[in-house]
Parts: structure tokens; C-alpha cells; sequence
């Protein structure tokens, strides 16, 4: 495990929780979710950063949470369309796996980056990679899920892993860790300036 540094972490706020986050996308910019699932956090960011342009990326493939059962892997796209069409002057939705859809964009093009889809550490590093390439200079990356395990479904995470070598290799620091009810924290890394 790559571990951080104090250089690493010297700017680094806690907050209470991701909601928090959202003030300090800058807004008008141009963002992209990647993993989407239901779209309910997709409205949160549209709906606080007045993105210029949002992008959607997600294999639309999924079942929705149990509790919830809006939509089956047959209806996902359809149901994302569905909640984004009265934004489609803003909302670009992408079918896809993430690195490949990330693939078709030019470099430095978003101005901020949320990755929330597999969570595994060789998918996790394929959306980094793609991140590094796409992101303006002064971009903010933000990492969903920053946990090394899931203690409800029993999966290994490889978030953590992926995002520390990340920013070790790449001269990133964390700005903020946002906390989550079961540890499902967020955090937002950006290339230091020196
Ligand atoms: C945890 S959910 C996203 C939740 C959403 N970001 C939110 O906060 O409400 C993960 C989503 O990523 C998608 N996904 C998983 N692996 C993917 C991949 N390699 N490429 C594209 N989408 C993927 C799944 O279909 C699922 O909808």
C-alpha cells in the first residue's frame, strides 16, 4: 500500500460529508460523472455546480438498489434518459465502459472529474489514467468510495490503493476527505502547484 505523505495532506479539510463537496466544484465548468446508476447524485451536481456541461458515463446496464426498483438492466438507459431530458441542452449521457468513453475526450478538457463506477484497483486505475489525461492542470478529481473494503457486500476495494499511487506518482495532494454514515468517504485530490 502506497501511503500519503504530509505534503500530501497539509491542505487537506474534513467534511462532514459529500454534499459538502459540491460548493467547491466551480460552476459553469464542465464535469463528468462516471458511474451514474440511478442519476440521483448526477441532479445533486447539476443542480449546486450549473454545469456548462455535464457528462454522464455509465454502462446503463445495472439494476437499481433494491429498495428503490425505478429501473432493471433492460430499462437503465432509457430510464436516464428519461430523468435528463429536460436537460439535454447540458447533460451529454455516455453508453459505455468508463475508460473507453473517457478515451474519446481531448486532453485537459474537464474541469472537474467524479469517479464512482468499479471499484476494483485495475479498473480504478484505467479511470485514473483517463482522468490524468483529461483533466485541466488546475482540475479537481474526485474519488468516490475511498475504502479498501465493503462490509455489506464483502468485496475488496481498490480505491485507496489506486488513488494513493496516483498521487504519489503524479504530484497530487488531497484537498478535501469528505466523511460518509458508513465510511464510504469521498475525497478530492488535485496536482500540486510546486
Ligand atoms: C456506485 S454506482 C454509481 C452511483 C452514483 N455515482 C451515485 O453516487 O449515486 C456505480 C455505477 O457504475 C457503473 N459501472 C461500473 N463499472 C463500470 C465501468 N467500467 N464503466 C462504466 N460504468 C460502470 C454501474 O453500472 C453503476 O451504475
Amino acid at each position: 500500500m502506497t501511503e500519503l505523505n504530509n505534503e500530501h495532506l497539509i491542505n487537506c479539510k474534513i467534511l462532514p460529508n459529500r454534499y459538502h463537496i459540491l460548493e467547491y466544484i466551480p460552476k459553469n465548468s464542465i464535469g463528468v460523472e462516471i458511474g451514474v446508476l440511478g442519476g440521483d447524485w448526477s441532479k445533486h451536481l447539476l443542480r449546486v455546480t450549473q454545469p456548462k456541461e455535464l457528462v454522464l458515463i455509465d454502462t446503463y446496464y445495472s439494476d437499481d438498489y433494491p429498495q428503490a426498483k425505478r429501473f432493471t438492466k433492460k430499462t437503465h438507459e432509457q430510464y436516464i434518459r428519461n430523468e435528463f431530458k429536460p436537460y439535454d441542452k447540458q447533460v451529454k449521457i455516455l453508453k459505455g465502459l468508463s475508460w473507453d468513453s473517457m478515451a474519446t475526450y481531448n486532453e485537459n478538457y474537464f474541469d472537474w472529474i467524479y469517479i464512482d463506477a468499479a471499484h476494483d484497483y485495475q479498473s480504478v486505475k484505467k479511470d485514473l489514467f483517463q482522468a490524468k489525461r483529461t483533466i485541466k492542470e488546475t482540475g479537481l478529481i474526485i474519488m468516490n468510495d475511498y475504502i479498501m473494503y465493503d462490509h455489506f457486500t464483502k468485496e475488496k476495494y481498490g480505491v485507496v490503493q489506486a488513488t494513493n499511487e496516483f498521487m504519489v506518482e503524479n504530484n497530487y495532494e488531497m484537498l478535501f476527505f469528505a466523511l460518509h454514515p458508513d465510511m464510504f468517504c469521498d475525497v478530492v485530490i488535485k496536482k500540486r502547484s510546486v
